[in-house]
């Protein structure tokens, strides 16, 4: 489907047709926010969890929500309803909407809020069976990488560093300490051990990062939420990553290093078939 219906600002156009005007305050300072949904048989996954963190996203930066729980529930339903495809990526953006250019927030604001759908690409079956080389980078984002902004900047240049060295991400360091990867969060394991940076201002809590406690709790798997340091990251015994194109992905090299004995190792394996049932639920 080349020209799919979004919504834009309360009607559904086809996509070729759906514009903004250019002082726009996303397009003109990034001033908004995202959510990324994974539909997986015409049915949102985690819905409630990426409308709550849609929500925390648009309190933290000012900007008042345009549409309750039901509301929102509703218009990505029209645009998911209107694809063809039954596995679907949904992505919604809300900016602080148009006004005169200036930085602090405009007195009168009418949010600007868009929504579409594409099909779901999800890595094939020969990357999840050898797993992903990822590269390490300084972590130069700004220090609020808990909120969901659409100023991705910093995710932007993390990504294209990996891109221009053939990898799958860049996995990012601040001060030897382990945050995230450009788009997605990072998991290490130790002896049976499964760690994840704790939830902060650094990384971005990721819906999986929710999934992964929830599914570790269900099948024995401990866990712990701590500071990890990069000495920790390239001596694991496993490096994952998790998002929602990723969903749960095994790391095997970092930079010039095999993570353990280089193939996705038996935490993923486990929880990449939790997560497969779970969509199933
Ligand atoms: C910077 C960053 N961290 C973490 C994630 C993982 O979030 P989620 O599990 O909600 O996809 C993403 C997703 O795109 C991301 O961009």
């Amino acid at each position: 489907m080349n020209d799919p219906l979004v919504y834009l600002n309360g009607s559904l156009t086809p996509l070729s047709e759906a514009k903004i005007p250019v002082l726009d305050r996303g397009f003109i300072f990034g001033d908004g926010v995202y959510e990324v949904i994974p539909v997986y048989g015409r049915k949102m996954f985690r819905a409630d969890q990426h409308l709550a963190r849609l929500f925390r996203s648009l309190a933290s930066i000012g900007i008042p929500n345009p549409h309750d729980k039901a509301g929102w529930l509703a218009l990505i339903a029209q645009v998911m309803d209107a694809h063809p495809a039954d596995d679907q990526m949904v992505y919604l953006q809300v900016t602080r909407g148009v006004a005169k250019r200036a930085h602090a927030f405009p007195q009168e604001m009418v949010p600007t809020v868009f929504i579409m759908t594409n099909p779901i690409v999800l890595p094939s079956d020969e990357v999840r069976a050898k797993g992903v080389v990822c590269v390490s980078m300084e972590d130069k984002r700004w220090l609020r990488c808990e909120i969901k902004s659409i100023s991705l900047l910093g995710n932007v240049l993390a990504a294209q560093n990996a891109a221009e060295q053939g990898a799958t991400e860049s996995i990012q360091f601040r001060d030897g300490l382990l945050t995230e990867a450009s788009a997605s969060n990072v998991w290490i394991v130790k002896d049976g051990v499964l760690a994840a940076p704790p939830k902060d201002n650094l990384i971005l809590e990721g819906i999986r990062y929710g999934l992964i406690e929830d599914l570790c709790a269900a099948n024995g798997i401990p866990l712990q939420a701590r500071k990890i340091t990069r000495e920790e990251v390239f001596a694991a015994d496993e490096v994952l990553l998790s998002s929602a194109t990723k969903e749960v992905l095994a790391v095997v090299k970092l930079d010039e290093q095999t993570i353990g004995n280089g193939a996705p190792g038996p935490i993923y394996q486990k929880l990449y078939a939790a997560y497969q049932l779970s969509k199933a639920a």
